[in-house]
């Protein structure tokens, strides 16, 4: 393809003295948002022709050949992607930009978990937890790939719909998948995992350690439970929405979040632009309070540096239910590496190819790990206090 060129001329050129390289970074940066646009326009003018026409014969090639195109575009653009920081990280000299970590995987059982806890020396716990953990009330992981997260909006992958990008375009489209999954939150229920992992908390608070949950889930399920500490809600929170012009234009409310709307009777008729909820004070259409795939953590929306000090502090980490697929949950795991905090990861599938940092694996599910930890740290505890 005709990025081709241009991408091997950057390679050449990363291979240069140091002192071009925040250069060369920004040319690259330069070059992945116009991927970014191409692919916008792709997916645009996909949706354009399966809208023309009632879909005659001559579209539907039309529409096939786009898909093969969109195809082939993503898989080389992710391997383009891989390929740049790969090369950028080597001209810096196998900087913290790169994930190929020698790394020796390990399983432990859960008793030797429990031991780390509760030695006197772990004072500071941080737990980050995944879309994994929510799987027994309910909710499929995007990996289930049984549709439910595409479920109304078949035309498309989460990846496209859950961006800025999308929503500018398509508010409606967009918003039938946000009333969906929200409704789905709503009737779900905080599980066995979601309960002990609250327990855990309070064995810590009464054995004077630190502990800090950070969650990449989205329903809110570890809220419903009652943390005595604010958990950090890394990809937001469904419970609300807020306005879109937060760092765009101003509006007063743009970084007040709103209660999430209520949800339609019938989500997929046809709801025009009208009916969809909006800021009460510039007018603008919502957006729900999380964050999409293309834009940036911060502090004040998604407790980028909270989370960030308290992984810098922490004695261990506990992850369940990821695959570590984000770059805040890559990035904890390379702070872990630096700062040799030992990772343990909990996860009914093993999450052999995570090139980062070693992993202290236990292959269970979060529900069944927490449980016995809490019958285990317990059991201890009151051995020691006899
Ligand atoms: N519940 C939610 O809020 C939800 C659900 C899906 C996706 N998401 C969003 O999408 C992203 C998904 O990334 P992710 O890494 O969290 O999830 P993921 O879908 O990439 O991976 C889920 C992991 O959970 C593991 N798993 C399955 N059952 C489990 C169980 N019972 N106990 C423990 N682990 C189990 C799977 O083996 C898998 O490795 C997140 O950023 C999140 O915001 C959220
Ligand atoms: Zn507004």
């Amino acid at each position: 393809m005709s990025l081709g060129k241009p991408f091997d001329e950057r390679l050449k050129a990363l291979k240069m003295s140091k002192p071009q390289n925040q250069k060369i970074l920004q040319e690259v940066q330069e070059t992945l948002r116009s991927c970014r646009e191409t692919q916008a326009k792709i997916s645009s003018t996909q949706e354009q022709l399966k809208k023309t026409n009632g879909m005659n014969n001559g579209v539907m090639e039309g529409v096939k050949s786009i898909e093969k195109r969109w195809q082939e575009f993503q898989d080389a653009f992710d391997q383009l992607n891989k390929q740049m920081i790969n090369n950028i990280a080597e001209a810096l000299g196998k900087s913290d930009l790169t994930d190929d970590t020698e790394v020796n995987h390990r399983l432990i059982s859960i008793k030797d978990c429990a031991k780390m806890i509760s030695s006197a020396e772990c004072r500071n716990i941080v737990v980050l937890t995944g879309a994994g953990i929510s799987v027994e009330s309910g909710i499929p992981t995007y990996r289930d790939d049984n549709g439910y997260w595409t479920k109304g909006s078949e035309n498309y992958r989460p990846q496209e719909i859950a961006t800025r990008a999308f929503f500018d375009k398509n508010p409606t489209e967009q918003w039938k998948r946000n009333f969906r999954i929200a409704q789905l939150f709503q009737k779900s229920k905080p599980n066995k995992g979601h309960r002990k992992l609250k327990d855990l908390e309070d064995f810590c608070i009464a054995n004077k350690k630190n502990f800090q949950l950070v969650t990449q889930n989205i329903d809110a399920l570890h809220l419903k439970v009652g943390h005595t500490k604010e958990v950090f809600c890394i990809h937001g929170d469904m419970r609300y929405a807020r306005c879109p012009n937060v760092g765009y234009n101003c509006c007063d409310l743009g970084n007040v979040k709103v209660a999430f709307p209520k949800i339609p009777k019938v989500i997929d008729g046809g709801s025009e632009k009208d009916n969809l909820p909006k800021c009460k004070e510039c007018g603008s259409i919502l957006r729900p309070h999380v964050l999409w795939f293309d834009e940036n953590y911060s502090e004040s929306l998604y407790k980028l540096t909270s989370t960030l000090e308290a992984v810098r502090k922490a004695d261990i980490l506990i992850v369940i239910g990821t695959t570590y697929q984000t770059s805040l949950p890559r990035r904890i795991l390379k702070i872990c590496q630096n700062q040799k905090i030992p990772v343990v990861d909990v996860n009914p599938n093993l999450n052999s190819d995570v090139c980062i940092t070693d992993l202290l694996q236990i292959e269970e599910t979060g529900s069944k790990f927490l449980s016995e930890l809490m019958t285990i740290v317990r059991r201890q505890t009151k051995k020691s206090h006899k």
